[in-house]
C-alpha cells in the first residue's frame, strides 16, 4: 500500500491505473477506523480493481463548539488496517493541502439536510458535501462506498452525485453491527456500562417499527408511536431527538408509507448521542 500525501500525486497514480483499464473503488473516512470504515475498504478493494481509501479529519464539517480538536488521529494504526483491507493507495492530505486558501466555495444541499440531523448540525452536511466533491475530483471516475450508518449523509451524497454529475457511483453499504444489535460507532467507547446495556434498544426499537409496517401498518405515525414505546423500555433513552418515519431518497415524511422507508433515530444516552436507521420496501 502506498501512503500518498499530495492530490497531484494521487492524480498521477490512480490516472495511470485507469488507463491501465482498471476500475477504481474508493472509500472515504476521517480515520479512528472501526471495523465500519473497515468494511467498506474491503468493498472498495474487492468489488473494484484497485482500492483507495482517504483519511482526512475535515474541518469544515465541524461546527465552532465540536470536536475538531480531539477528534482521534492514529494514523500508524489506521494505516495498518487499511493495508489489512486490501487498499492500494492510502490519500492522507494536510488541512493546508485540501484548504490552501481560505474556502470561498461551499456545496450544499437543500430537502435532504434539513430535518433530522440538519436541526441540531445546521452546518454540517456542506461541510460534508464540499469535502466530498473535492474529494471526488481529486480521485476521478470511481465506484464510491459509503456506511448506511449515516443514512442522512449516503441520501445527500447520492442526489449531490446526481446533481453535479460526477462521474462517480456511489455505494451505501449495510450498517455493521455488535452482536447484540448495537450499531458500531467510535462513540460506543464512552457509554457508560448501565447505558451500553441498554444501547442495543434502539436497533430493537427501529426493527419494531418495520414489523409494524411488515403487518400492514401505512400511516408513519402510527410507525413513530411503535419505536417510541419501545425506546421508552430504555430508561436513559425515552427523550429521543428525533424518530424519523421517511422515504428513503427525499427523507420527507410521507403521507401514506409506500416504496423505499427509512427509519431514523437519534437517542442520547447520557452525553453520548447514538444514531441508527433501518430500511423497508413497501409495496
Ligand atoms: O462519514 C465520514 O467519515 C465523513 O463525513 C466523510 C464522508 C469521510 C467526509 O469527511
Amino acid at each position: 500500500m502506498l501512503i500518498i500525501h499530495t492530490i497531484s500525486e494521487l492524480r498521477t497514480a490512480l490516472d495511470a491505473e485507469r488507463a491501465a483499464g482498471k476500475s477504481i473503488g474508493f472509500a472515504p473516512t476521517m480515520g479512528a477506523l472501526h471495523h465500519g470504515h473497515e468494511s467498506l475498504m474491503v468493498a472498495a478493494s474487492t468489488m473494484c480493481e484497485v482500492g483507495v481509501a482517504s483519511i482526512f479529519v475535515n474541518p469544515l464539517q465541524f461546527a465552532p463548539d465540536e470536536d475538531l480538536d480531539s477528534y482521534p488521529r492514529m494514523l500508524d494504526e489506521d494505516a495498518a488496517k487499511a493495508e489489512a483491507a486490501g487498499i492500494d493507495y492510502l490519500f492522507v492530505p494536510s488541512v493546508r493541502e485540501m484548504y490552501p486558501e481560505e474556502n470561498w466555495t461551499t456545496v450544499s444541499l437543500r430537502v435532504v439536510t434539513e430535518p433530522w440531523e440538519g436541526d441540531s448540525r445546521p452546518t454540517h452536511f456542506a461541510g460534508v458535501a464540499t469535502v466530498v466533491s473535492k474529494l471526488f475530483n481529486i480521485v476521478g471516475p470511481c465506484t464510491a462506498f459509503f456506511g448506511q450508518k449515516d443514512f442522512q449523509q449516503l441520501a445527500m451524497l447520492r442526489r449531490m452525485t446526481t446533481d453535479l454529475n460526477f462521474p462517480v457511483d456511489v455505494k451505501g453499504m449495510p450498517t455493521v453491527r455488535e452482536e447484540d444489535g448495537l450499531a458500531m460507532s467510535s462513540r460506543n467507547l464512552r457509554l457508560t456500562p448501565e447505558h451500553r446495556a441498554q444501547a442495543p434498544t434502539v436497533q430493537k426499537a427501529l426493527q419494531a417499527g418495520v414489523s409494524a409496517i411488515n403487518s400492514g401498518e401505512r400511516d408513519p405515525a402510527a410507525v413513530e408511536a411503535v419505536v417510541r414505546a419501545v425506546l421508552a423500555t430504555a430508561p436513559a433513552a425515552d427523550k429521543p431527538d428525533y424518530i424519523a418515519v421517511v422515504d428513503a431518497a427525499s427523507l420527507r415524511t410521507p403521507k401514506v408509507l409506500e416504496g423505499e422507508i427509512r427509519l431514523l433515530t437519534a437517542v442520547k444516552f447520557g452525553d453520548v448521542r447514538l444514531i441508527d436507521n433501518v430500511g423497508v420496501t413497501v409495496d
